[in-house]
C-alpha cells in the first residue's frame, strides 16, 4: 500500500471553536506540581507541555492541544520522595504501618469518596490525554472506585479468616497458631498509559491498605488525570506515605530503585521492597537492573501479551467476529488483554474474515466525546508509523488488508486494519501490535496453533471459540501455557474478583481484589503448643 493518508479522517478533527464547552480543559488549572512528604508542591523547575493528540484543525493543518504542564523532577527530587517514604515506613514501625487496619480502611474509604467526587474531571482529562472514549474514560474511574471499595471488603474477609486459630500436630505435639499479615515496605508503582488511573489505583490502594508506603511514577500519558488526585492523597494519608512523581521515568525511576540503606554489617541493601509495574518487558528489566539487591525485591509485573483467539469450524462465527472486534479493537487495540492474533480454521477462514471486516467497517471514527465512537485518536506520536510498518511487512510477504481503508489514517487517527493470511516470518505473527490491527492466520490442525503457543514468549490469555466436544481438548492444552482461557468469550482482566496473572514473559504475580492484598503483604504466624497460651499472648491489654 502506498498512500496511507486519508483526508476524510483528517476532517474529523474539529476546529478549536467547535470543541464542546463541557469537555474543554482549562490549561491554567493544570500547572506543574507534585506530592512529596505530605505536601502538594508547585514546581518551578523544568516542565513539559502536556499536549493532546486529540487534535484540532488550524487551517489545513492538524495540531495538538495544550492541556497543562508536567514537572520534570530530577533524580535529587526523587531521592526526597525516597527519604520521605523511609521516614513514614520507619522500618515498619511508622505511624501508617502500625495503624490499626480499621483506621487504614477509614482513610482509604475517605480517599475513594474523594476520587468519586472528581469522576468527571478525571474522565475528561483521560479522554484528552489518551484518547479514550468518554463512556470508557468514565468507566475507568467508576471501576476504580468500585475496585477500592471491594478491596476493602476483601480485606475485612481476609482479616476474619486470619483471626481464626489454626491447629496442627507434629508427632505427639499440638500446635496452635494465628496468622497476621504484615506490609512489605516501600512499594514503587508504575502504571501504563492505557489505564493510567485504574491500573495506578489497583496497585497503589491494596499496597496502602496493607500498611506499605508508596512512591508512584505517573504515566507519561494520563499524568494530569493522576495529578487531580494529589490533594486527596495528601488529605487522606499521613506525611510521606504516598508520593507522586511526574517527570521522565528514565530519570526518576532509577533514582528511586538504586537507593540503598546499610544493614547492621554495613552492607548496602536496596530500599525499594516491591516493584509493581505494568508496561513493557524492556522497561521492567531496566528498572529491576537498577536495584542494588534484586534478591530482596518483590515484584508484581504485567507485561506484554500476544493473546491468540482460536476459531474452530463449529464456532458461532457471528458471535466470534463480534467478540474479536470488541476484544481486539476495544480502545483501539491498546489493551494488554486484547486478542492479538486470530487463528481461524481454514474451512471458516474467509467467512470469518468477511464478518470481522464488515464489523470493523461499521466502527465509527471520531473524537472521544462523540457518543458511539469506536475509533479514536492514538496518544503515541509514533503509533501510526509503527502500525504501518507492521502492515507493510505482512503485505510485502503475502498477507492482505481485507477491510475498507484498513490502515489508512490522518495525524493520530487510524482505521483498523484486518490483515489476513498472516504467517510465520511476518512480524504480526509474533509481535505484540498494541494498536488497531486484527491479524488473522489460517490453520488446518489445532496442533499448529499449539506449536505457535509453545514457542511464544508470552502466556497471558487465550480465547477458544467452538462447541465443547471439539474445543475441550484445546482448552485443556492451552491451560499449560497461559494464565486464563476464555471459552466462547473475549480475553479480559475482569471481573476484578478473578485473579489476573500471566505465564512466561507476560507477567509475574497476581492482581485482583483479594490477590493484590496478599501480593503486597507477607504472612507471619504466632504459634504456641497450648491454645490458652496463644490466646493469652495475643490478647490486647
Ligand atoms: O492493558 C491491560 C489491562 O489490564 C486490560 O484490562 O481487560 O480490563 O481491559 P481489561
Amino acid at each position: 500500500m502506498s498512500d496511507w493518508n486519508d483526508d476524510a479522517l483528517a476532517m474529523l478533527f474539529p476546529v478549536a471553536a467547535d470543541v464542546p464547552a463541557k469537555v474543554r480543559v482549562d490549561v491554567s488549572k493544570h500547572g506543574p506540581r507534585w506530592l512529596v512528604d505530605g505536601e502538594v508542591l508547585p514546581w518551578t523547575g523544568q516542565a513539559r507541555e502536556v499536549r493532546s493528540r486529540v487534535a484540532v484543525r488550524l487551517g489545513p493543518a492538524v495540531t495538538t492541544m495544550l492541556l497543562g504542564h508536567e514537572a520534570q523532577l530530577t533524580a535529587d527530587d526523587a531521592k526526597l520522595a525516597v527519604a520521605a517514604a523511609e521516614r513514614a515506613w520507619k522500618h515498619g514501625e511508622g505511624e501508617w504501618p502500625s495503624l490499626h487496619v480499621e483506621s487504614r480502611i477509614a482513610a482509604v474509604e475517605r480517599f475513594a469518596a474523594a476520587v468519586e467526587a472528581k469522576t468527571d474531571e478525571i474522565a475528561t482529562l483521560l479522554m484528552w490525554e489518551i484518547g479514550k472514549a468518554w463512556s470508557s474514560s468514565r468507566d475507568e474511574v467508576t471501576r476504580s472506585v468500585e475496585y477500592i471499595r471491594n478491596t476493602v471488603k476483601e480485606l475485612q474477609h481476609l482479616r476474619a479468616a486470619d483471626l481464626s486459630v489454626q491447629h496442627g500436630s507434629a508427632g505427639s505435639k499440638q500446635h496452635y497458631a494465628r496468622t497476621h499479615r504484615r506490609p512489605l515496605g516501600l512499594v514503587l508503582c508504575v502504571a501504563p498509559f492505557n489505564y493510567p488511573v485504574n491500573e495506578f489505583l489497583t496497585t497503589v490502594i491494596p499496597a496502602l491498605l496493607m500498611g506499605n508506603v508508596v512512591i508512584a511514577k505517573t504515566p507519561r500519558f494520563g499524568v494530569l488525570a493522576n495529578l487531580v488526585l494529589l490533594e486527596a492523597f495528601r488529605d487522606c494519608f499521613p506525611k510521606g506515605v504516598v508520593s507522586l512523581m511526574p517527570g521522565d521515568g528514565r530519570v526518576v525511576i532509577p533514582a528511586v530503585m538504586s537507593s540503598t540503606e546499610l544493614d547492621v554489617a554495613g552492607n548496602p541493601s536496596g530500599v525499594v521492597d516491591v516493584l509493581a509495574f505494568i508496561g513493557s518487558e524492556g522497561a521492567a528489566n531496566a528498572i529491576m537492573r537498577a536495584h542494588p539487591t534484586p534478591i530482596t525485591l518483590h515484584k508484581i509485573l504485567g507485561l506484554g501479551a500476544k493473546n491468540p483467539c482460536v476459531v474452530l469450524p463449529d464456532a458461532d462465527l457471528d458471535a466470534a467476529a463480534t467478540a474479536i472486534v470488541k476484544g481486539g479493537l476495544g480502545f483501539n487495540g491498546q489493551r494488554c488483554t486484547a486478542e492479538k492474533l486470530v487463528y481461524a480454521h481454514r474451512t471458516v477462514f474467509d467467512a470469518l474474515v468477511t464478518k470481522i471486516s464488515t464489523r470493523v467497517d461499521a466502527l465509527e471514527a471520531g473524537m472521544p466525546w462523540q457518543p458511539g465512537v469506536g475509533i479514536t485518536p492514538l496518544p503515541e506520536e509514533t503509533k501510526l508509523d509503527a502500525m504501518r510498518a507492521l502492515i507493510d511487512d505482512a503485505v510485502s510477504k503475502g498477507a492482505s488488508v481485507r477491510n475498507t481503508n484498513g490502515g489508512r489514517g490522518a495525524f493520530s487517527i487510524m482505521r483498523p486494519a484486518v490483515v489476513a493470511e498472516v504467517k510465520q516470518g511476518m512480524r504480526l505473527f509474533h509481535e505484540e501490535q498494541f494498536g488497531p490491527i486484527v491479524p488473522v492466520a489460517a490453520f488446518d490442525d489445532v496442533e499448529q496453533v499449539l506449536e505457535w503457543q509453545r514457542h511464544s514468549p508470552f502466556g497471558q490469555q487465550a480465547s477458544v471459540w467452538g462447541q465443547a466436544a471439539s474445543a475441550r481438548a484445546l482448552v485443556r492444552k492451552f491451560t499449560r501455557f497461559v494464565a486464563r482461557v476464555n471459552v466462547n468469550d473475549v480475553c479480559q482482566r475482569g471481573p476484578d474478583s478473578f485473579g489476573f496473572s500471566a505465564a512466561d514473559k507476560s507477567g509475574f504475580g497476581t492482581l485482583s481484589l483479594k490477590e493484590a492484598l496478599l501480593s503486597f503483604s507477607r504472612p507471619v504466624l504466632v504459634q504456641a503448643q497450648e491454645r490458652a497460651v496463644l490466646d493469652a499472648f495475643l490478647s490486647r491489654p
